[in-house]
């Protein structure tokens, strides 16, 4: 069957690469794969056919861990919301898994190579968008987010209108970057594009701008890290709308979707979601748009 012969080609590729040595970059960790007692279940409930397969094939998922509190490194672990939900959904779905820190514009740079890509999904905060659902598949949506301002204690600005004629970090390539094109203006050169959002992070911090703009969990906890720096968060619901994140496969491998969507739907439902967006996010979630969200 044509989808016992992808999952072959697949594992052939798996053990290629790891023959090769082909040793990970620095800063790149893995998160300890999740054991699936459930997985070599003959006759499960759950996806029969594909069962004992997956208990061999051990999935690859690449996110970007500079994004605390959703994921970031701690020393060489990868730890975060996004970590300990895939871990979870993951283990539910009775799968293998192997996270791999690659970096953000690495990640859509690989997924982009759809059928061929290294990675079988990723995880990292991405926001579920139209411009995005037609280069990639996502799962149905796991966390409600939006985006947040940072800035300095006593500055002028009170909403995102009000840094029309500012200068403001962004991650490159994130809805930051986009809701701010759309007040900016496209080629405006006062709004500053970084890799990663820790480098927009330094740059307020180092005075280089007046706000960055990234996804509230973010903006908060940078707030509360660093109460001596005296940052304020500002949240502007008329301009920054809600956002769902999802995880992200490459076009034409969507196996691990069909897998994983039955999962995130029981899971996100949980309380034990609670207790993990509690420990991450500080609150208690209101969950009551997620859990219908498609
Ligand atoms: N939610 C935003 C987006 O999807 C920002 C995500 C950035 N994530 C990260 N790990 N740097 O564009």
């Amino acid at each position: 069957m044509k989808k016992w012969s992808v999952l072959a080609i697949f594992m052939v590729l798996m053990l290629a690469a790891a023959g090769c040595g082909k040793g990970n970059n620095a800063g790149t960790s893995a998160s300890e794969a999740a054991a699936s007692p459930s997985a070599e279940a003959s006759g499960g409930a759950s996806a029969p056919a594909g069962a004992s397969a997956d208990a061999d094939v051990v999935y690859k998922i690449a996110t970007d861990a500079s994004y605390a509190p959703m994921e970031s490194m701690d020393k060489d672990k990868i730890v975060g919301f996004d970590v300990d939900f895939l871990d979870a959904v993951m283990k539910e779905a009775g799968l293998k898994y192997k996270l791999e820190n690659v970096g953000w514009d690495p990640l859509f740079a690989d997924l982009d190579k759809g059928k061929s890509s290294a990675y079988d999904g990723g995880i990292s905060a991405i926001s579920i968008t139209d411009d995005r659902k037609q280069s990639y598949e996502f799962s149905i949506p796991y966390f409600e987010s939006k985006n947040m301002i940072l800035t300095k204690e006593g500055s002028p600005i009170k909403n995102a209108l009000d840094l029309k004629d500012k200068k403001v970090a962004v991650q490159g390539a994130t809805t930051a970057e986009e809701l701010m094109k759309g007040i900016m203006g496209n080629s405006n050169t006062n709004l500053k594009r970084f890799d990663s959002n820790t480098l927009a992070l330094l740059e307020l911090e180092n005075n280089g701008v007046d706000a960055v703009v990234a996804d509230f969990a973010v903006v908060q906890a940078y707030v509360q890290n660093n109460p001596n720096k005296k940052f304020v968060a500002i949240e502007d619901k008329a301009n920054f709308t809600p956002e769902y994140y999802g995880i992200i496969f490459p076009q034409g491998k969507a196996d691990l979707k069909a897998k994983l969507d039955p999962a995130i739907e029981k899971f996100r439902a949980s309380d034990e979601y609670k207790a993990m967006y509690k420990k991450w996010i500080g609150v208690e979630p209101d969950t009551t748009d997620l859990v219908n969200a498609k």
